[in-house]
């Protein structure tokens, strides 16, 4: 049984002030944790006032992303450690918006993960196909490519952190939300591939998120499909409320 996921993805939105009044909306539904993991990844201007105010709630926090390095002489980055010291558990890597405008190639992400894992941080390593690729019948080949790439030379004790999340390019700020089909067939087609490397039981046990305009309206047939474990939420997460209807969708 993979124990269902919600992230919410803020992107670069919300200052501390928001997130403080944001988050005092989330810990009141924060009872729901004992079913379900919710996590919150803001800035990282606003991890550790976040830190602050989950403590025990059962709510956990993420990156949005670490630098390619360990750390050192790289003006502008953050290493896995810090998110650690600043409250993480969970890290996003491979995300549609990182490789389109910061040229983060499957090699940059591979390095990353190997870092995440390595500092035992959980990842959501995001996967995603562009309109142009799935109208052109290449949605499983570029997925596969962008999980061969990023998982390439890491083993299973590395990846017992892992969480991918399925992200179409064409669905992400779109309020084009994949139809629950749409989803499910490349969820199956992911696990089958890790089936194929990584065996059985880890195809079973790696939770499969989806992303890409979920809403209130959305989540519930989108969670109800065999192989979708959770769900990755940008701006339906802004509001604590949209997340919070997310959320109590699922029960
Ligand atoms: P969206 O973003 O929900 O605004 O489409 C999802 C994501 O990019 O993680």
């Amino acid at each position: 049984m993979r124990r269902p996921i919600i992230v919410g993805n803020w992107k670069m939105n919300m200052l501390i002030s928001d997130a403080d009044e944001w988050i005092a909306g989330l810990l009141k539904n924060s009872y729901l944790t004992e079913a379900l993991d919710i996590v919150v990844a803001p800035a990282f201007t606003s991890l550790a006032v976040l830190r602050d105010r989950i403590e025990k709630s059962g709510i956990k926090l993420a990156g949005q992303n670490i630098g390619q390095e360990i750390g050192g002489s790289l003006t502008g980055e953050i290493s896995a450690t810090m998110l650690k010291d600043a409250g993480c558990s969970y890290v996003i890597l491979g995300h549609s918006e990182r490789r389109q405008y910061f040229a983060e190639t499957d090699e940059i992400i591979n390095k990353k993960i190997s870092i995440a894992c390595n500092q035992g941080l959980n990842i959501i390593f995001c996967v995603g196909e562009s309109l142009v690729e799935r109208d052109s019948g290449r949605t499983n080949e570029i997925i596969e490519a962008q999980l061969s790439g990023g998982l390439a030379n890491l083993n299973l004790i590395q990846l017992s952190q892992l969480a991918i999340a399925y992200e179409p390019v064409w669905a992400i700020g779109t309020g084009h939300t994949a139809t629950p089909d749409q989803a499910q067939d490349v969820h199956l087609y992911i696990r089958a591939w890790i089936r194929k490397l990584f065996g059985t039981n880890f195809a079973e046990s790696t939770r499969i998120l989806y992303g890409g305009s979920v809403k209130p309206e959305t989540s519930k047939s989108l969670m109800n499909q065999s192989d979708i474990d959770g769900l990755l939420v940008g701006k339906a997460s802004l509001k604590i409320r949209e997340f919070c209807d997310i959320i109590n969708s699922l029960f």
